[in-house]
């Protein structure tokens, strides 16, 4: 009989503390509070099956401001576009580096940068994101053509010019992979490729497939075979293995002379980092560059003009494409590819679903608007969704629809979107916004602009027929851009012309 009631009366006790803890009402001056039934859970769920079908449908029933309860956390989402900017404006009240500070250590295996142990280190780091900027991007997009060249050639491009088929996004990964990871890392001092690299890339899918768990702060422990993975990646990037790499982007070089300064990080502290840029570099690239490519190809008068402005610009400098010589486009040639740009573009509008967050440092009344005002409780989330804003019929006609060059005009970059009449200062934010922005944006848009156009000057591609179209998997909703459920096979030959 004890044996029920004990864990019985444990099961009510632990009901009790967090009906208790969550029983938040709403304020006057904050916004509308939407809790759930659940205890500590709160509209998790619900917000985890579809969180674009399930703002949109809060939005429409409590206003453009509301608070949800989203295991355990209070979260005020910001809906209204307009509005964006009094949140990323807001420097004093609000804490942007929640995730680097707090979750970051713990997902990659680093010890606590902000902790006090390691004093200027974050500053140190986020001083190093310049080096993917400026002149640097120019030497990392050159580096990036070279070694997309080396891998199209050796694994693709080779000799004869029949039919054969692959599936879309292992090509995509595979090229993308080793070309990113090359350009950042370097190659081995006496060859070309590193060897391991199937395993490498294979290794980071199934860390990466635990991702989401990990960010809701899911014990590794917990997650089978996921830590013994991450310690193997990590060992990939032993500084001593590093050191020997040649070609290594100034931004690798850099971070790793700043290790160095800090006896305190051992040299598996040094490779956990090196291991979460790697991450951080192609954990988005890869679906993204997926994406661009599958809606380019199953749009055949897209990819048609793309191609032709590829090759204009090419002409236009005196290029000649030949698969047996390295292929060299400037940075300013790339700017240039404006049809491109606008494709890319649409295919991030279309598959992006990060959310901004920040933190709450103190109690404080929020401005939105030159009258308006929300109460906001320290330790609350304040979030952006601007998924929900990509696919708003009011900005973006039909926003279900690809339209290849809907960041195209009148000869130039399209960047005029409206909400209520009013001109939109933030319309397409793929890269998060304010002081955590992607610092590698310029160059994840060039590298994929850069496998773009050689897989159109190249190949002939084209989708197998009798496929279902690819949906995306909501699995990762909140945290950059979604997957595609399932892959597709497409046929590609060497261009004859
Ligand atoms: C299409 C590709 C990419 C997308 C969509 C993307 C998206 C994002 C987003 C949304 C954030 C902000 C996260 C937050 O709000 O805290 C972020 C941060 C970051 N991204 Fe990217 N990213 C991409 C490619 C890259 C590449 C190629 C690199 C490096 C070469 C990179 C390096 C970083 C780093 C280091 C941060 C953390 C910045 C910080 O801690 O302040 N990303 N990225």
């Amino acid at each position: 009989m004890f044996e029920f009631i004990l864990p019985l009366s444990l099961v009510f006790l632990v009901l009790y503390i967090l009906t208790v803890q969550f029983r938040r009402t709403r304020k006057h001056g904050e916004p509308p509070l939407i809790k759930g039934w659940i205890p500590f859970l709160g509209k998790a769920l619900e917000f985890g099956r579809d969180a674009h079908t399930f703002l949109a449908a809060h939005e429409k029933n409590n206003g453009d401001v509301f608070t949800v309860l989203i295991a355990g956390k209070y979260i005020t989402f910001i809906m209204n576009p307009l509005l964006y900017p009094y949140v990323i404006k807001h420097g004093k009240q609000l804490d942007f580096h929640e995730f680097s500070d707090q979750v970051a250590p713990v997902t990659f295996g680093y010890p606590h940068v902000s902790s006090g142990k390691f004093p200027g280190l974050p500053e140190q780091i986020q001083k190093s994101f310049r080096h993917l900027q400026g002149e640097n991007l120019d030497c990392m997009t050159q580096s990036m053509m070279g070694n997309l060249m080396l891998v199209f050639r050796q694994d693709y491009l080779s000799g004869e010019s029949e039919w054969r088929t692959e599936s879309m996004y292992q090509l995509c990964i595979s090229v993308m992979f080793e070309a990113t990871f090359l350009t950042m890392y370097g190659k081995p001092s006496h060859t070309n490729r590193h060897s391991g690299m199937v395993t490498l890339r294979k290794d980071l899918v199934k860390f990466d497939n635990m991702f989401p768990l990990l960010i809701a702060r899911v014990p590794i422990f917990l997650l089978r075979g996921t830590k013994a993975i991450r310690q193997k990646l990590i060992n990939f990037f032993h500084p001593n293995k590093i050191s020997s790499w040649s070609n290594t982007s100034v931004f690798i070089k850099e971070r790793a002379a700043i290790f160095e300064q800090y006896d305190r990080l051992g040299d598996i502290d040094k490779a956990a980092h090196h291991f979460a840029i790697l991450w951080a570099s192609v954990g988005n690239t890869l679906p993204a560059t997926f994406w661009a490519m599958y809606y380019l190809v199953i749009h055949p008068e897209a990819l048609a003009v793309v191609r032709e402005e590829i090759n204009s610009v090419l002409k236009a400098s005196g290029i000649k494409a030949d698969p047996n010589k390295d292929l060299s486009l400037t940075r300013e040639q790339l700017d240039r590819l404006l049809y491109l740009e606008s494709s890319i573009n649409e295919s991030l509008r279309l598959s992006s679903a990060s959310m901004n967050i920040r933190v709450a440092k103190e109690d404080f009344s929020l401005q939105l608007e030159r009258e308006r005002f929300i109460q906001v409780r320290k330790g609350d989330i304040i979030s952006l969704y601007p998924q929900s804003m990509h696919m708003d019929p009011e900005i973006y006609e039909n926003p279900e629809v690809y339209k290849f060059d809907r960041f195209f005009e009148d000869g130039k970059e399209k960047t005029d979107f409206y909400k209520n009449g009013q001109r939109l200062k933030h319309y397409l934010m793929p890269f998060g916004s304010g002081s955590t922005k992607c610092p590698g944006r310029y160059f994840a848009i060039n590298e994929i602009k850069q496998f773009l156009t050689l897989l159109l000057i190249y190949f002939d591609v084209e989708v197998l027929e009798g496929q279902k179209p690819c949906i995306q998997d909501p699995r990762r909703a909140g945290l950059g851009i979604l997957h595609p459920a399932t892959d597709i096979q497409i046929r590609y030959r060497l261009r004859r012309d």
